[in-house]
C-alpha cells in the first residue's frame, strides 16, 4: 500500500502537469503554422467551442464552489442556461442547453455530491449534450469519456496494459493504460459514461466500487496499487429509455446515481430555438449560410407536432413510427434539407425538406411507410390550402412515398 500523503503529492503533481499539457495542448491548437483548412477541427469540444466564456466566468467568480471546479455552481448554471440581464455580466453567456432549469440545477448539485449523475431520457433529448456542458464547466474538460457498448469490459472502465511495454519493463505504473475514468480519478475531474445500459451487467457493476469506495485497486502492482479519486472527481453517466431498461440496472449501482429525466421538448417556441441554435451552429462550421427559411421550419415544426399527436393518439404500436420524434431528429431532418438545397439548386427548399423527412422517418419498412403515407392524405393534405409552400410540400412528399415502391 502507499502511503497517501505521498500519493496526494503525486497526484497533484500529475494534476498540475495534465492540466497544464490540456493547456499547452490547446495553445498548440491555435499558435500552430499549420494553415486554417488543416486544423479545422470537424466538431470542438465544449471547453474549446465556448473557451471564451468559460476563461470570462472563471475569471469574475466569487460563488461558493467545490474543491477541484473550475468555475462555481452559480456560474456554471448560466453557462449552460445563458445569462439574462438580472444577471448583470459584462460579456453575454449564450444559451446552450433548452430547458427547465430546476433539471440542471439538480444535475449540478448532484455532481458536488458524492452521488453520481445518471441522465434518463429518449434518444435526442440532449442528454449527452447536457452531459458534455456540465464536465467542460466543472473540469474544463469533457473528453473522458467511456463509450458503452454490449461489447464494453471491466479494462475499459479501469485500466489495461501496454503488452509491448510489459514485456520489455515489466508491470509498473509506466506501463499501465488508465482508462478514462481512471484519468478523471486521478486528477480530480468528471468523467463520462455513455449509455450505461447497453453494458453488460459485471461491467455495470464494476462502477460500483469506483462510486462509492472512490479508488481503484490495481492488484498487478506491489507498490502505488492503488489510485484514489481526488475531490472533483465525479461520474456523468447517461441512459436511453428506449434501451435496455433503467430498472435492469443492479439496486447497488441504482442506490449510487441520482437520476434526472430528460424530456422530450414540446413546446413549440423552445423546440424552435434549440433547432435554430444548432442549425447555425451546423451551418457556420460547415462555411455555409446560416439562414434557415422561416417557412420552412414553420411546416418542419408543424409537421412533427401532428406527428406526435397522431402517435399519442394511436393505439398500437403498428400505427406509430419507430422514430422518436425529438427535437434532434428535426435538426437533422433540416440539416440534411438544407445542405440538398444549398448543393443542388434544383431541388427547391420544399421538396429537399419533404425528401428528407420521409427519408429520414420511414426506417421500417414497410410499416413505417404505411403510417407515413395515411398521416401525409390525413394531415399534410389538409394544410395544402395554406399556402403554396405546404402545397409544393405535400405533393413533394406523395412523389417521394411513390419512389419507395
Ligand atoms: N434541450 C436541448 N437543448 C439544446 N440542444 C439540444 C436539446 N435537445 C437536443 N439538443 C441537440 O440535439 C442534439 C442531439 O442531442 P444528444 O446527442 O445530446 O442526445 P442524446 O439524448 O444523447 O441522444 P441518444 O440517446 O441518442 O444518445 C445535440 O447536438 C443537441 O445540441
Ligand atoms: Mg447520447
Amino acid at each position: 500500500m502507499i502511503n497517501l500523503d505521498e500519493q496526494k503529492k503525486t497526484d497533484q503533481k500529475t494534476s498540475s502537469k495534465s492540466k497544464s499539457t490540456t493547456k499547452t495542448s490547446a495553445t498548440k491548437k491555435t499558435t500552430s503554422p499549420k494553415t486554417k483548412e488543416e486544423k479545422t477541427v470537424l466538431r470542438p469540444p465544449v471547453e474549446q467551442l465556448y473557451g471564451d466564456e468559460l476563461v470570462f466566468l472563471e475569471s469574475i467568480d466569487k460563488f461558493a464552489k467545490p474543491k477541484n471546479w473550475y468555475i462555481s455552481p452559480h456560474l456554471l448554471r448560466i453557462f449552460i442556461l445563458g445569462s439574462s440581464s438580472k444577471d448583470k455580466l459584462s460579456k453575454k453567456i449564450e444559451t446552450k442547453f433548452y430547458g427547465n432549469p430546476t433539471l440542471v440545477e439538480r444535475a449540478i448539485v448532484t455532481l458536488a455530491s458524492d452521488r453520481g449523475l445518471l441522465l434518463i431520457g429518449e434518444p435526442g433529448t440532449g442528454k449527452s449534450w447536457l452531459a458534455e456542458l456540465l464536465a467542460a464547466g466543472i473540469s474544463k474538460r469533457s473528453t473522458l469519456v467511456v463509450q458503452g457498448t454490449a461489447a464494453t469490459t471491466e479494462d475499459q472502465i479501469k485500466y489495461s496494459w501496454n503488452i509491448a511495454a510489459v514485456i520489455a519493463k515489466g508491470q509498473s505504473t509506466d506501463t499501465m493504460i488508465p482508462s478514462p475514468i481512471m484519468t478523471a480519478m486521478e486528477n480530480g475531474l468528471i468523467g463520462r459514461f455513455e449509455e450505461l445500459t447497453r453494458c453488460t451487467s459485471d461491467v455495470q457493476d464494476s462502477l460500483i466500487s469506483i462510486l462509492s469506495e472512490k479508488y481503484i485497486a490495481i492488484p498487478e502492482l506491489s507498490d502505488e496499487n492503488v489510485i484514489y479519486a481526488q475531490e472533483g472527481f465525479n461520474v456523468i453517466a447517461t441512459a436511453n429509455s428506449r434501451d435496455k431498461g433503467v430498472n435492469e440496472l443492479s439496486s447497488a449501482l441504482k442506490r449510487r446515481f441520482n437520476f434526472v429525466t430528460i424530456p422530450i421538448v414540446t413546446d413549440q417556441k423552445t423546440e424552435k430555438e434549440i433547432i435554430e441554435f444548432r442549425i447555425q451552429d451546423l451551418m457556420e462550421r460547415k462555411g455555409l449560410a446560416k439562414k434557415i427559411p422561416a417557412s420552412l421550419l414553420e411546416i418542419l415544426l408543424e409537421t412533427f407536432k401532428e406527428l406526435r399527436d397522431v402517435s399519442l393518439s394511436s393505439r398500437s404500436e403498428s400505427d406509430r413510427l419507430e422514430s422518436s420524434l425529438s427535437t434532434a431528429e428535426q435538426i437533422s431532418i433540416l440539416e440534411d434539407a438544407l445542405l440538398q438545397n444549398t448543393f443542388f439548386k434544383d431541388v427547391g427548399p420544399e421538396k429537399a425538406l419533404a425528401q428528407s423527412l420521409i427519408g429520414g422517418l420511414t426506417r421500417r419498412l414497410p410499416e413505417d411507410l404505411t403510417v407515413m403515407n395515411k398521416f401525409w392524405h390525413a394531415v399534410i393534405e389538409k394544410n395544402k390550402a395554406k399556402s403554396e409552400q405546404w402545397k409544393k410540400y405535400y405533393s413533394e412528399g406523395q412523389k417521394t412515398m411513390k419512389s419507395f415502391h
